[in-house]
């Protein structure tokens, strides 16, 4: 299954915000990413954009009040509602939130919202004042009760002057959360993932550590992957630069220790744990409480193990029956698929991702990976080199 926002229809409605600029790039974004995209400006929308713009970036019409009244007179609204998958109302304006929250139907956005049945998501951009008063706030709290879903708003400089709560969320958090409202009701539906990704650091002194190459593009790709077929992910992530998928519970760790503790805890009442960390096999036996000085000519390091978290979790395993599915994955420079088998045994897990990592376009830091799936029952399959989100998705598939 590829990105869930595919084929979709969504009706974008774009209120009068000085953000209405930003509603151009998710517009933009979402066509790009498959759906079929009915923008909806309202008229003060048009004072800030025109609906060009969103032509232009959709290839679709996009509908403005005189709509309303217009060639295809009242059935617009019902058209555009009920054939939508999701609405958005990007940017939301204190009036427009208010109209839905109390059924007000005076413009094009509002009677579509009327008619539409599908999942409303709301993206508020105002004034940090407005966003606070009362009237407004009591309206979020109807619409939150109608099951809508609020994405922001942030905090930050708002045209105003002020700096405060009102400013509208950027696209890329918008887009996230689309694609988990689309994802919710795929075949892993309430089902627990535990994906586990990044590097560790193991510290040596205040300010040094010893760590690996590992960016987290697998296992970011993974939990997306479990969020798009409708899983509950908690994503247990070591250092990285990379932005969590929305609607992931993310706990992120720095030590193997500390992924560790937050692994057996988390895959207690998981399905199915995914374990693509690369997790650091040594620690310092001591972690200095000063800065080491340079001083002498040597310095020699006593590191001692840290635990194999995969066998911690074969042991729980066996007294509590959780993870049910466990997933680990061997990179190895050399005798690839000999000695991702005995991890496989050693480690007791359902399926094992073997991957070369001394290949130039697979392992760390790439956006391609070649990967072999060993699997408990004897049974292999070499998949061909392709983008992370495809391995992500072909190994999620093998837990549906
Ligand atoms: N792993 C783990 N705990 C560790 C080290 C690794 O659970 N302390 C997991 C990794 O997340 C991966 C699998 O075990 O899913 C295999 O990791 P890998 O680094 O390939 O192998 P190791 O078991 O560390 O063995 P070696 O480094 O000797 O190859």
């Amino acid at each position: 299954m590829a990105n869930p926002v595919e084929n979709k229809r969504v009706v974008l409605g774009v209120t009068g915000s000085i953000a209405a600029y930003k509603a151009a790039d998710i517009a933009s974004k979402l066509t790009q990413q498959g759906a079929l995209v009915d923008v909806i400006l309202t008229e003060s929308a048009c004072k800030f954009i025109s609906p060009l713009s969103f032509q232009s970036v959709t290839g679709r019409k996009a509908y403005v009040d005189a709509d309303l009244w217009g060639g295809e007179g009242h059935v617009t609204h019902i058209g555009l509602g009920h054939s939508a998958d999701l609405m958005l109302i990007a940017p939301a304006s204190a009036n427009s939130m208010a109209k839905l929250a109390h059924g007000i139907g005076d413009n094009l956005l509002s009677v579509t919202a009327l008619a539409a049945k599908c999942p409303l998501v709301i993206v508020p951009a105002m004034d940090a004042g407005m966003y606070d008063h009362t009237a407004t706030q009591s309206n979020v709290n109807i619409l939150k009760q109608r099951d809508a879903l609020f994405i922001g708003p942030e905090e930050g400089h708002l045209a105003s002057g002020l700096v405060g709560l009102g400013r509208m969320s950027e696209p890329a958090k918008i887009l996230s959360a689309i694609r988990y409202v689309f994802g919710k009701t795929g075949p892993l539906q309430g089902k627990k993932f535990v994906v586990s990704a990044g590097p560790t650091r193991e510290a040596l002194d205040p300010v040094r550590f010893l760590s690996n190459l590992s960016t987290g593009l697998q296992g970011y790709a993974v939990a997306q992957a479990a969020v798009d077929m409708g899983s509950r992910v908690t994503l247990i992530s070591g250092p990285t630069n990379l932005t969590a998928p929305y609607g992931v519970h993310l706990i992120p760790v720095t030590s193997a220790a500390e992924m560790t503790d937050a692994i057996l805890k988390e895959s207690s009442d998981a399905f199915a744990l995914i374990m693509t960390a690369a997790v650091a096999d040594f620690r310092p036996s001591i972690k200095a409480t000063h800065k080491i000085k340079k001083g002498s000519e040597k310095l020699l390091l006593d590191l001692e193990s840290t635990t194999d978290i995969l066998k911690a979790v074969a042991r729980q395993k066996t007294i509590s029956g959780f993870p049910q599915k466990t997933v680990g994955f061997a990179a190895e420079s050399q005798d690839l698929l000999k000695n991702a088998q005995s991890k496989l045994e050693d480690k007791k897990l359902d399926l094992i991702v073997a991957n070369d990592i001394s290949a130039p376009d697979s392992g760390f830091a790439v956006q391609t990976n070649q990967v072999t799936l060993l699997f408990a029952n004897g049974k292999k399959e070499t998949l061909p080199l392709q983008k992370k989100t495809a391995v992500a998705e072909a190994i999620i598939n093998t837990l549906c």
